[in-house]
């Protein structure tokens, strides 16, 4: 919640720094308002690093947003702590010659005190009266309490501790808004995809020569079920499109399950729609059959020789890049590539990356016995300037955590 803790000139000024610091450690956003008084206590930079706000106290600072109208207006809370019986007299009577006590008229929000004076002026019945018209209005008042005072003596008088104020005073505001959170938990880390949607293509497709006869790959859909499920554990909403994959499927992502090219091409763009991000870490073959035969082809009918005629898929990739329905979205692509030489691995991928019109591309290298499957892979993640902004090694699920890592700021 948005807390003002305002601060009157008393020697306790310099507790009411307890009083700011909990209410931030809480996770509340906090505008201190000392008044002239307080600042010859405790300093000004002191206040602004605790509390992490610019401090103001003069009425004519920010005129021109009308300063005490805003911090007023958009408080959750005010606490003045410590609140000196000048201040009680000001505020019971609704004087408003400064900073603090304009923010306080400007205000609906829950008001706490927390008293600190000499036991004589606590007892005083001028001051007895101020804090029974305060307490009348609704301001919640915690303490004095009894103890040892500034000089030798002891009574009541003493400020309340800074965990007294700062509980009764998350009390009184969530009494008055129920909607208000006693902490705030922190925000979420930064790569953080909490409310973004993203859509990962996995596996690898199936191009059919006939009912029962297709030309695929090796790709088992374990690196793009890695990126789907690092995605969900950060919080996204995830749609994996699943071409026939060799592993589960995970938990908590929507899977539409694909076969060829072009149903993960309408598929992928069904999805694009809504997507702030895709990553496009299927293998899609880029040929299929020219016609698929209706009924299984025969031997008999085939001879000793059979010539199957390809035809050239779409690239999903560069049509998803391309088209970008949505504003911001970021697309990335995969390149598996059997280039052992690295820098040739880099060329191919620079080019690859700019022909795509993707935003980043995962480079890795692949063979017959490496990239696929269960084992460990390594990637370099290109920008689409071609720049490189991540490396990775290790198992499926580190290199996803790796990639997103390098995405997520995006
Ligand atoms: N891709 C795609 N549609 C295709 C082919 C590839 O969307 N018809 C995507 C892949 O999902 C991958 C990226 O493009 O994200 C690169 O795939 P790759 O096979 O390495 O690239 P190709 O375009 O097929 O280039 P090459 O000529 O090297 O095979």
């Amino acid at each position: 919640m948005r807390v003002v803790v305002g601060i009157t000139g008393g020697i306790a000024a310099y507790k009411a720094v307890g009083v700011v610091r909990t209410f931030v450690l809480a996770g509340h956003e906090v505008h201190v308002v000392p008044t002239t008084a307080a600042l010859r206590f405790v300093g000004r930079p002191t206040l602004e690093a605790i509390s992490r706000n610019p401090v103001e106290s003069d009425l004519y600072d920010g005129v021109a947003e009308v300063r005490h109208v805003a911090l007023g207006q958009r408080a959750d809370l005010i606490v003045i702590a410590p609140a000196t019986a000048n201040s009680l007299a000001k505020l019971a009577a609704g004087l408003a010659d400064d900073l603090l006590g304009t923010t306080v008229l400007a205000s609906s929000a829950p008001l706490v005190v927390a008293p600190a004076m000499h036991t004589e002026m606590w007892a005083n019945a001028a001051t007895q009266a101020n804090v029974r018209v305060l307490e009348q209005r609704g301001t919640v008042v915690v303490g004095p309490v009894s103890g040892q005072l500034t000089g030798q003596d002891s009574g009541a008088g003493r400020m309340a501790e800074p965990a007294d104020i700062v509980a009764a005073a998350l009390d009184a505001a969530v009494a008055a808004n129920p909607d208000l959170d006693r902490a705030v938990p922190p925000p979420p880390p930064d790569d953080s995809l909490a409310g973004k949607r993203v859509v990962v293509s996995a596996g690898g497709t199936r191009e059919p020569l006939d009912p029962v006869r297709f030309l695929g790959n090796s790709s088992t859909g374990r690196q793009g079920v890695a990126l789907a499920e690092a995605a969900r554990d950060r919080g996204a909403d995830v749609v994996l499109i699943a071409a026939n994959l060799e592993v589960a499927v995970p938990t908590g992502v929507q899977v539409v399950a694909v076969t060829s090219a072009e149903g993960l091409l309408d598929a992928a763009r069904r999805e694009a729609g809504t997507a702030d991000l895709i990553v496009m870490a299927a293998a899609v073959a880029d040929y299929r059959p020219a016609v698929t035969a209706p009924l299984k082809l025969k031997k008999a009918d085939l001879g000793e020789r059979m010539t199957v005629e390809l035809v050239r898929n779409p690239d999903v990739l560069a049509t998803l890049a391309a088209e970008r329905p949505r504003a911001g979205q970021v697309v990335v692509g995969f390149a598996a590539e059997t280039e052992p030489d690295r820098e040739a691995l880099l060329r191919l991928g620079r080019q690859k990356v700019a022909a795509k019109g993707a935003d980043f591309l995962v480079v890795n290298e692949v063979g017959f016995d490496r990239g696929f499957g269960a084992g460990d892979t390594a990637v370099i993640v290109l920008d689409a300037a071609g720049r490189i902004v991540a490396e990775a090694g290790g198992d499926k699920p580190s290199v996803a955590a790796a990639i997103l890592d390098a995405i997520a700021p995006r």
